[in-house]
């Protein structure tokens, strides 16, 4: 058996997290591999919305087993909040949400360094989600990190003391920032209960042997891939691998394992936070499509930032990632334009060209365009390809030919059922 793929090929928000939920019953475990609360995954069905943060989506399958892999780094506090809004709804989860020992621990202490860090940049802050990802990300590699199964040894309150100390000593580099020291310390010792209450597994050989056994596995990327700590628009990232490349060290698998890896691409473009954004639209047609595309964030609210499709952008995270198979969102946002467009080419250094340049923070680059008639129709009982309005399937094929990548999905709205399988 190989393990499934899903993870975005844009700048995060995609869609990944309806798409996760819808596929969940095809598998019979669902893990997360990298990011954390960073992480915004909107799901609606039955009349209701969620938003996950660090649970995965397949949470809402009954029986399914989901996992958070070693990848992942981990707020207990935000967690456990999870959890809650996850019993409220009656979901149980105690038995098949399982949490890797090897994850990392996000710390309050982390939180601050990421809002001191984002004072200090000023205007070059990267507009965080401030959840501390990167300080502990950075405690990870640095090898100061807390692991997920170090809060059942002995010496887990002194291992704790002495990160606080080191990250309060690091503080008084930044500027001063606000913040509740004894109660959040406290909040967070409290969580840790939640999550010990959980099963802590060894990812590599949890989903080894799930693979002996048989088990479908669909992996669940967070974040997306131009937001890549090695590929993304550096500085402007995230601070993990987001793309499939990631799935083998997040959770612990070899690259042969990886099967299908579905590639989730808005039919525009969003951004939130700061760095380049080459098709962005700063104008009436940018605050159309944030308007219809109900395009505010997940997990901080922040209005994104809005475009056209960037086809070299696309060429590119399929290079990095292997898609076989692309599923297209939100496209049911487009309706009714008249005309919508796609770059073909970035216009750099005198030359039309198809690559990313080095340091897209730089370069003066001018997207070329492509226009296409809009449908101007609502895709609302749509459920098969060829029922699609000619418009948008010239527009899906021209992206298919563009990437040689077919798409296998078109969702035509937020909710569970509004998905077309080709
Ligand atoms: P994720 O982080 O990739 O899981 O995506 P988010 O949940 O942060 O953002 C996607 C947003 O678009 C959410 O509000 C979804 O409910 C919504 N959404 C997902 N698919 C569609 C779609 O096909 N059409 C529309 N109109 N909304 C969608
Ligand atoms: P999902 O999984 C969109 C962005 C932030 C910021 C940069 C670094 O919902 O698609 P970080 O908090 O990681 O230090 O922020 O990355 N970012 C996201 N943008 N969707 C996300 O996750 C994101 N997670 C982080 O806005 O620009
Ligand atoms: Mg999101």
């Amino acid at each position: 058996m190989q393990i499934d793929v899903i993870l975005g090929l844009q700048w995060g928000d995609e869609g990944k997290g309806k798409i996760v939920d819808y596929l969940a019953n095809d598998y019979d475990i669902v893990a997360r591999f990298q990011g954390g609360p960073n992480a915004g995954h909107t799901l609606k069905f039955g009349g209701n919305k969620y938003v996950l943060h660090t649970v995965p989506s397949g949470i809402f399958r009954a029986g399914l087993i989901n996992l958070i892999g070693n990848g992942v780094v981990l707020d207990p506090v935000i967690f456990q909040r999870e959890l809650r809004s996850l019993e409220q709804s009656q979901v149980e989860f105690k038995s098949r949400l399982l949490v890797s020992r090897k994850a990392h621990l996000i710390l309050p202490t982390h939180r601050w360094l990421d809002a001191a860090s984002e004072a200090h940049k000023g205007k070059a802050k990267i507009g965080s989600t401030l959840k501390g990802i990167g300080p502990t990300y950075m405690d990870k590699t640095g090898r100061n990190g807390l692991r997920v199964g170090d809060v059942n040894q002995p010496g887990f309150r002194d291992l704790y003391e002495g990160l606080k100390t080191k990250h309060l000593e690091l503080l008084k580099i930044y500027p001063a920032i606000d913040f509740d020291l004894a109660g959040e310390e406290k909040a967070w010792f409290e969580s840790l209960d939640t999550l010990r209450s959980l099963q802590f597994v060894d990812s590599e050989y949890y989903i080894d042997d799930a693979l002996r056994a048989g088990k479908r596995i669909l992996a669940e990327g967070a974040q997306g891939s131009m937001l890549d700590i090695d590929f993304g628009t550096y500085p402007y990232v995230t601070s993990s691998n987001t793309i499939t490349a990631g799935v083998c060290t997040g959770l612990g698998i070899a690259p042969q394992q990886v099967g299908r890896v579905i590639g989730i691409t808005k039919a525009y473009c969003t951004r939130v936070g700061g760095g380049p954004f080459p098709t962005e639209l700063d104008n009436e047609t940018g605050e159309k499509l944030r308007q219809e595309g109900m395009e505010f964030g997940s997990t901080t609210g922040r209005p994104r930032r809005c475009g056209w499709i960037d086809l070299p952008q696309l060429r590119y995270t399929n290079i990095l990632n292997g898609t076989t198979e692309l599923c297209m969102t939100k496209i049911d946002v487009l309706n009714s334009f008249t005309e919508i467009a796609a770059a073909t080419h970035y216009r750099y250094d005198g030359k039309d060209q198809q690559n990313l340049p080095y340091d897209l923070c730089q370069a003066e680059i001018e997207p070329v365009l492509q226009h296409f008639e809009g449908w101007q129709s609502s895709l609302e009982d749509i459920y098969s390809f060829d029922a699609l309005p000619k418009q948008a399937r010239a527009f899906l094929e021209a992206l298919e030919n563009y990437l040689g990548v077919p798409v296998k999905m078109v969702s035509t709205g937020p909710e569970r059922e509004k998905l077309i399988i080709r």
